[in-house]
């Protein structure tokens, strides 16, 4: 038996940087975990050992670093709405040593690509240590964080080798849509039942797809809005300001743009002073709440000067717009609305001339904390 240590290189097939090889991915690990998690009619797939122990919970705890702990921010939103049950959402280094005061019952669920990242292990350990229950969604069967909790879900992603986190962070969502769906429908909430899941994910799996198409005139705005400058902004409220802190790590992670996510609605308490003359704000929209007051914000950005452009899902686009999305339920729209950002960022740093898949500074998997 003879391992090939070229593999690595030949595993990137047609594609120049592992990057974009996961980006492409996406719309096929969607598919793929329809059919893993979801039977014919749509039912989720889920043990009910675990969902029994969940529904005896009265708050979630959801620990996650980097990119799994904004995928984590995602599935707030999904149990809050699904299952009605209080969600928290941490930074697994901060909750370690913040004596957090806990519910009555908690349950705790850890986000990790690697299943191998110390600072969210140190807050598992204390978890079995009051013995509490627990359920690990990675990527890798059989991962510390996996082996230590009490039950695991597997992301079914494939290896991610490149440092900036892509199709991790859409799988996660996923894994938490599906696990929302089954314990709302295990509390008899109608609006879980509902929630038809497996036909979202096939619009969401298309969308993906034509996003990614799209990828010359994604090269093109990053070339236009990003490639030249020192620093950039994300805007969103709610899902969308969830995903505009994603938006914004994958560029810094990989271009060294400073770049942050802002919620649209405390630009104008702070972080309006930042913008001068073409500074490039991105507005997420795709949450028909808060559209127009999203609008509005991106719009106080330009007449100080900045260079705007907007992602918008269909249903809310007007003229003008930049990157129209396809529709799917506002629930989901993360899982379309971060492809037009990972791209951008790639785009960016490959025009820049950077390394993509192997940042300065940055580890695949951090074990120490
Ligand atoms: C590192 C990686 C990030 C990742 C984070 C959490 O910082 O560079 O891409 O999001 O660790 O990793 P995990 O494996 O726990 O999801």
């Amino acid at each position: 038996f003879h391992i090939n240590m070229d593999d690595k290189d030949t595993g990137k097939g047609p594609y120049p940087y592992y990057m974009l090889k996961e980006v492409n991915e996406q719309p096929n690990i969607m598919r793929k975990l329809t059919t893993l998690y979801l039977d014919a009619k749509g039912k989720p797939k889920i043990d009910h050992k675990l969902l029994d122990k969940m529904n005896q919970a009265d708050r979630l705890y959801i620990i996650g670093a980097g990119t799994s702990y904004h995928a984590g921010l995602v599935g707030k939103n999904l149990f809050e709405k699904l299952v009605h049950i209080p969600t928290e959402v941490h930074v697994s280094s901060e909750f370690a040593y913040a004596d957090p005061i806990l519910s009555k019952h908690p349950f705790f669920i850890f986000l990790t690509q690697s299943g191998e990242t110390a600072d969210s292990r140190v807050v598992l350990t204390n978890v079995n240590k009051m013995h509490y229950p627990s359920l690990t969604i990675t990527n890798v069967d059989h991962s510390t964080l996996s082996r230590e909790a009490d039950y695991t879900l597997l992301l079914h992603a494939g290896p991610e080798v490149s440092v900036a986190s892509t199709k991790a962070y859409t799988s996660q969502i996923a894994v938490e849509a599906v696990l929302a769906k089954a314990l709302g429908e295990v509390k008899g909430r109608q609006i879980a039942v509902d929630f038809n899941l497996r036909h979202q994910l096939s619009l969401v799996a298309t969308g993906m797809q034509s996003v990614i198409d799209q990828h010359a005139k994604i090269n093109q705005m990053a070339k236009k809005y990003f490639v030249k400058s020192y620093n950039a902004f994300y805007l969103g409220r709610g899902t969308d300001f969830y995903v505009a802190l994603e938006a914004a790590l994958k560029l810094k992670e990989i271009s060294y743009i400073q770049a942050e996510g802002f919620a649209s609605g405390e630009l104008k308490h702070g972080p309006i002073a930042l913008i001068q003359k073409n500074t490039p704000v991105v507005g997420i929209i795709t949450q028909k709440k808060t559209a127009a007051l999203s609008r509005s914000n991106l719009e106080e950005t330009a007449s100080r000067g900045a260079k705007t452009f907007t992602i918008v899902r269909r249903a809310l686009a007007k003229p003008g717009d930049s990157f129209i999305l396809p529709d799917v339920d506002e629930m989901l729209t993360p899982l379309l609305s971060v492809i037009p950002a990972q791209l951008l960022a790639y785009y960016t740093s490959l025009n820049k001339g950077l390394n993509v898949d192997q940042p300065r500074n940055l580890a695949k998997s951090v074990t120490v904390e």
